[in-house]
């Protein structure tokens, strides 16, 4: 071994020949960090350090003490909404757009890779954790989080999505097992990730805390490398979530490159020792070190210290809170506020925003709006007034009340600003329960028997439960809108942005009627995935459950019309088209949803599916021809017996509409697929012999021969024995008295057409 390398290039020269020259005790440190948020640099070898950070929504570069939860200082950055508000524009232009400015912001703080997104599946609500996560769908997390990461890597920086996989919850989140059936597992909880990989190549995938169907996925070899990789063709790096690693010898050729953060050395002494005794190949440390490598000279090639525009990204921020904030109700086109109107501003929130989750994706923003300025600014001083109604520290607010209702009484609306106090969610804790607190439901009380007329604004990481719903005539839902949340809110409020939001999650009547309800957080380090397929609308379409407002639900201050529906189907997928008419008297924008179904399918499967989205602008009276691809894979359903994608044959339905529960055109399209034929033996039943087209006449004429002796009895009318005997295996058939096949018939029969189908 030399000094130096002798690849003559540097860091240019391909990562393999730069591993190639390397000790083993050096390419076992560059599979942990160095430090809390920087890869091992070896400068002997010209492999600079790069740095790794939080992530998601926003830059949380921590340049003195150190900490993955989010409790020291950091830099000032742009606090971008949160995935739940980002989820809820539903556009993945827009997220491209924040994702360019994430990485611009990243790369001027010399920030190699950020920390997200973020893409599991919001499986309860309870999840202390949903605030950081788009979507109940994984198409529409797929979709938009592909768009955040091709937004962030065109600027040189990587992504790292995350947490992969089935981290659901954040109860026991660092030990518990989510135990989940291959189909909901391929279908619904890494679709996404796979979408992602798929469609924008993040350069690192950040395995999460937990087990997955009992393994830890920082060393389940099946997860890292043989999905991952050799499935979905990922080419990039996989992280470890911060502490995440279990067992390092086990978890590096499983498909773990890099622990994050620095283990002291312990880990790569680890890894020395079990290659010298024989436990570990070599090999695995080369493809790991290859891998580190390769993520540097990404980072290098990316690297400037060109300053990003401050202002110009709070406008950013501001831009896409307004777009994801949902306008659940609107009754009497009570909003948008008119500038003259007398307004009662009530509630903590408004002056005080909360506009971000708790934990490791906590930014130090730049700046700071709240509504109350921003309402004063549309409204004027003269026409605004404020009280705070409760306080959001936990402290006792009673005295509180009585001026926030006075004054309630005196204007001509009021904008009654609820939600979660910061302690109520976070990462590393899940709620108990929906509820807003109760001294804010009883001040909603209150205000409302002073003024009816009384507009309730949101603002919640998870969904809440609002049994006000039908009291009051407007409400606003507004998640956690980043920095710039408060005057977003106004420019809502004020129409100067017509609200354009969807649902990306459901919002229940109660949390006993949530999917997830019997099986969360589960117990004793497991926690079963009960409801199988049907998480979120897919729980409610198939029980026909009532609830608060439903997947994709958003009102406009302008209507929307739909016609002309046509669905052209070939190899590649399914062309929906759809002209959209803005049927009001204002500019808007429209989300339109394809959903798809198979009635008459051969599996279990949820009524409707998300398959496609588009978000139109429209002027007053436009109307626009939409094209909506749907993918031939995404309509696929996971076939465990033969462990791959099928994409059934079949009249599929395709509703388009503006909800899950409000479809306004349909259509039926027929869809070639595939018929999966698996080789007969002495287990197939009779039916799947029926099915069969060699096997198939030949046994239907035997079972009418046979039956010909029972016709007389009632209960073998009408297909009954065909029924009866449907599931019958073959093989026990011929020993039965009267039958007049033998064993060997049946064995010939089936050969002759495993034969023909080979
Ligand atoms: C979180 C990750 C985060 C990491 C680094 C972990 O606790 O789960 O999302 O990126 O810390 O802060």
């Amino acid at each position: 071994m030399t000094d130096t390398l002798n690849t003559g290039a540097g860091l240019d020269a391909p990562a393999a020949d730069i591993v190639a020259e390397l000790t083993i005790e050096e390419k076992a440190s560059l599979t942990s960090g160095a430090s809390f948020w920087t890869t091992q640099g070896i400068e002997r070898a010209g492999i600079p350090a790069i740095v790794l950070t939080d992530g998601p929504h926003g830059v949380r570069l921590q340049k003195g003490s150190a900490d993955h939860l989010g409790i020291g200082d950091s830099v000032p950055a742009t606090c971008f909404p949160p995935a739940v508000a980002l989820g809820s524009t539903f556009d993945p232009e827009l997220l491209e757009r924040v994702g360019t400015a994430l990485g611009e912001e990243a790369r001027a703080e010399g920030v190699g890779v950020l920390l997200g997104p973020g893409v599991n599946i919001k499986r309860s609500p309870l999840c202390g954790r949903n605030f950081e996560y788009l979507s109940e769908d994984p198409i529409v997390s797929g979709v938009l989080g592909a768009a955040l990461v091709n937004g962030l890597q065109s600027q040189g920086v990587g992504g790292s999505l995350k947490h992969f996989a089935a981290n659901n919850q954040e109860h026991d989140r660092m030990s518990s097992s989510s135990d989940v059936d291959p189909r909901p597992l391929r279908e619904i909880y890494l679709r996404g990730f796979q979408r992602v990989v798929e469609d924008a190549q993040p350069w690192t995938v950040m395995c999460s805390y937990n087990r997955l169907n009992g393994v830890y996925t920082s060393e389940d070899p099946w997860l890292l490398n043989t999905v991952l990789r050799d499935d979905w063709g990922f080419e990039g790096l996989v992280v470890s979530d911060w502490g995440a690693v279990n067992d390092r010898v086990i978890g590096l050729p499983a498909g773990l490159d890099l622990e994050m953060p620095s283990s002291d050395g312990r880990s790569a002494a680890a890894l020395v020792a079990a290659v010298a005794d024989g436990s570990l190949d070599e090999s695995a440390l080369d493809i790991g070190a290859r891998r580190v490598v390769e993520l540097v000279q990404k980072a290098v090639a990316g690297a400037s210290d060109a300053a990003y525009d401050v202002d110009a990204h709070h406008a950013l921020a501001r831009e896409a809170a307004g777009r994801g904030a949902v306008l659940l109700k609107n009754d009497d086109a009570i909003l948008p506020l008119d500038g003259a109107t007398s307004v009662a501003v009530i509630g903590a929130f408004a002056e005080k925003p909360r506009y971000q989750g708790a934990g490791s994706s906590l930014i130090n923003p730049t700046k700071l709006d709240n509504a109350l300025d921003a309402i004063t600014e549309y409204a004027g001083a003269d026409h605004v007034s404020y009280a705070a109604g409760f306080t959001t520290d936990g402290s006792d607010g009673a005295a509180l009340v009585a001026p926030a209702v006075e004054l309630a009484a005196s204007k001509d609306v009021v904008v009654l600003f609820l939600g979660l106090p910061g302690s109520y969610e976070s990462e590393g804790f899940d709620r108990e329960d929906l509820h807003l607190p109760a001294e804010q439901l009883a001040l909603l009380e209150a205000v409302v028997a002073a003024n009816p007329r009384t507009v309730v604004v949101l603002a919640n990481g998870g969904v809440v439960e609002l049994p006000f719903a039908d009291d009051v005539p407007a409400i606003l839902e507004g998640w956690l809108g980043g920095q710039a949340g408060g005057s977003a809110i106004a420019d809502v409020l004020y129409g100067a942005v017509n609200p354009s939001g969807r649902l990306a999650e459901t919002i229940p009547v109660k949390l006993a009627d949530t999917p997830a309800y019997l099986n969360f957080p589960g117990d004793f380090g497991h926690v079963r995935y009960g409801e199988g397929l049907f998480v979120g609308y897919r729980w409610y379409d198939a029980r026909d459950a009532e609830v608060r407002y439903p997947f994709g639900h958003g009102l406009s201050y302008t209507t929307f019309g739909y016609s002309d529906l046509s669905v052209a189907a070939d190899a590649s997928g399914l062309a929906v088209r759809v002209t959209v008419t803005n049927t009001g008297d204002r500019a808007g924008r429209e989300v339109v949803q394809v959903y798809t179904g198979l009635a008459a399918s051969g599996v279990q499967r949820a009524v409707r599916e998300i398959k496609g989205f588009a978000n139109v602008a429209l002027e007053a009276g436009e109307s626009r021809q939409v094209e909506i691809a749907v993918r031939g894979e995404d309509l696929a359903y996971w076939d465990v017996r033969v462990e791959r994608w099928v994409v059934e044959p079949g009249a599929y339905s395709v509703e388009v509409g503006a909800s899950s529960r409000d479809i306004r055109l349909s259509a039926v399209v027929e869809v070639e697929g595939e018929k999966v034929r698996l080789p007969l033996s002495l287990e197939s039943s009779i039916a799947e012999l029926a099915a069969d087209p060699i096997a198939g006449p030949i046994v239907m004429q035997a079972m009418g021969s046979f039956a010909s002796g029972m016709a007389d009895t009632d209960i073998f009318d009408e297909g009954g024995l065909e029924k009866m005997m449907a599931s019958f295996p073959i093989g026990k058939l011929a020993g039965f008295p009267g039958v007049p096949v033998t064993p060997e018939q049946i064995q010939q029969l089936i050969d002759l057409s495993n034969s023909q189908q080979a």
